[in-house]
């Protein structure tokens, strides 16, 4: 599918998002192991989540889809079933490894895959943790999708990550609720903390300090009434929208704001940006808040060591806003962008360049310029999301109508992004 887009000269109004999916995953997935139902507002329309839906649904969670919530009936930690088939985590980092600490524990055998992105993204990195606590786990060519796990009683290890990875942490700490004793996980820096967050609400015993998370095994979950803040990294698109389009003021109402993820705004801060959280407020456990934002040019910055890690997912639209600012954008310790959904390093240089936008690749990183110009041009989402959505966010400032092929991407995390950006947009 095909997108164009027009240089805007403004967005404006106000905006709500769908939910977190970082946050819904995880909800989903403790879910169905707690007990009894839990009811999730605001639960994320990307396909990812979906994917996650599916996946606890074959597990035997049946799942209720209403228009305002998702309610997914609980089986207990032991109450899963043995799938009828491979369960399919699509375009899904984030389900496959997450929800292989769970398999790795079950009574039965199960596969899980996904799309072809997802067939090239590494897997050693939970594979190595999860045969430690005893799993018996095999990947495609040893490290890659599908997986088949065969579930075994699991016992406690001490963990040092040696990747920064909120998700090879999730998979480690729901393998360790079902281990006999207490499974710690130590990281090289604090990464999203979501997981501890919904450990705590769905009644785990959990220990948390500075990147040491433990979680003693066999407690029982119960069900919960839960509500996913507004998605930051969704949000991530439109700010940036702002600070592109001269003429802007945007508000973002009812927006995750956990401390791990907000870096993002400090950062934009720090490049010059005019963005404030007028009011915060907790929802389930997580800080959110409505986002105001305004115009305003940028200085431009250097991301690096946990600055990068906690950026990760934003670091494309920020190579856009890198290219307009004063002094450009560094970015340094970006390796992992290479294993993300596309080689993200290679996807946004190409785009830029097709916009005749100078970029400096690195083997862990880049050098965006600043003071540059887009040119209209023809670009790729390569199929990955984030790429769609960047670039079209790059097409707001262009020289002229560009086109976006391979934008249907954008539903793997934002169905509504194309109809929120139009509704936003005035030319
Ligand atoms: C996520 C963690 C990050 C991020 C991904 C979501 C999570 O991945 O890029 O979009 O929900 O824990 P890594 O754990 O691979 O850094």
């Amino acid at each position: 599918m095909q997108e164009r887009i027009s240089p805007a000269a403004a967005v404006s109004g106000t905006i709500t998002l769908p939910g977190d999916k970082s946050i819904s995953h995880r909800y989903a997935m403790l879910a169905a192991i707690a007990e009894g139902p839990s009811r999730i507002h605001n639960y994320s329309t990307g396909a990812d989540c979906q994917s996650t839906l599916c996946a606890v649904e074959a597990l035997g969670a049946r799942v209720e889809r209403n228009v305002d919530s998702v309610v997914i009936h609980g089986q207990g930690l032991e109450g899963l079933r043995r799938p009828a088939s491979m369960l399919d985590a699509g375009n899904s980092g984030s389900t496959i490894r997450m929800l292989s600490g769970i398999l790795a524990a079950q009574p039965f055998t199960s596969q899980i895959g996904g799309d072809e992105s997802l067939a090239h993204r590494p897997m050693d990195r939970i594979i190595t943790p999860l045969r430690a606590m005893g799993a018996s786990i095999q990947g495609r060519d040893g490290r890659f999708p599908p997986l088949t796990i065969e579930g075994r009683r699991l016992k406690p290890i001490e963990y040092e990550l040696p990747v920064a990875s909120a998700q090879v942490k999730t998979c480690i700490l729901f393998a360790g609720l079902y281990a006999d004793g207490e499974t710690v996980v130590h990281e090289p820096v604090t990464t999203r903390d979501h997981t501890e967050i919904a450990l705590r609400e769905f009644g785990a015993d959990i220990d948390v300090r500075p990147r040491r998370i433990a979680v003693r095994g066999r407690a029982r979950l119960k069900g919960q009434e839960l509500r996913v803040p507004g998605d930051l990294s969704s949000a991530a698109f439109f700010l940036a929208a702002a600070l592109l389009a001269p003429g802007s003021s945007l508000a973002i109402a009812g927006v995750g704001l956990n401390p791990t993820r907000g870096a993002l705004l400090d950062f934009l801060a720090s490049m010059g940006a005019p963005v404030r959280t007028p009011e915060i407020f907790q929802v389930s456990g997580e800080l959110a808040g409505n986002i105001v934002i305004r115009y305003n040019k940028l200085r431009g910055g250097v991301l690096e060591g946990a600055m990068t890690a906690a950026l990760i997912d934003e670091i494309p639209v920020l190579a856009i806003l890198g290219a307009v600012s004063e002094n450009g954008l560094t970015v340094r310790d970006a390796a992992e962008l290479r294993v993300k959904e596309t080689d993200r390093i290679a996807t946004i240089a190409e785009n830029l360049r097709r916009m005749s936008v100078d970029i400096e690749v690195r083997p862990d990183g880049f050098h965006v310029p600043g003071k540059q110009r887009f040119r209209a041009a023809t670009l790729d989402s390569f199929g990955d999301h984030r790429i769609a959505m960047a670039f079209s966010i790059a097409a707001l400032a262009a020289d002229g109508e560009c086109v976006i092929e391979g934008a249907e991407a954008a539903r793997v995390s934002f169905p509504e992004f194309y109809s929120t950006l139009r509704h936003i947009t005035s030319s």
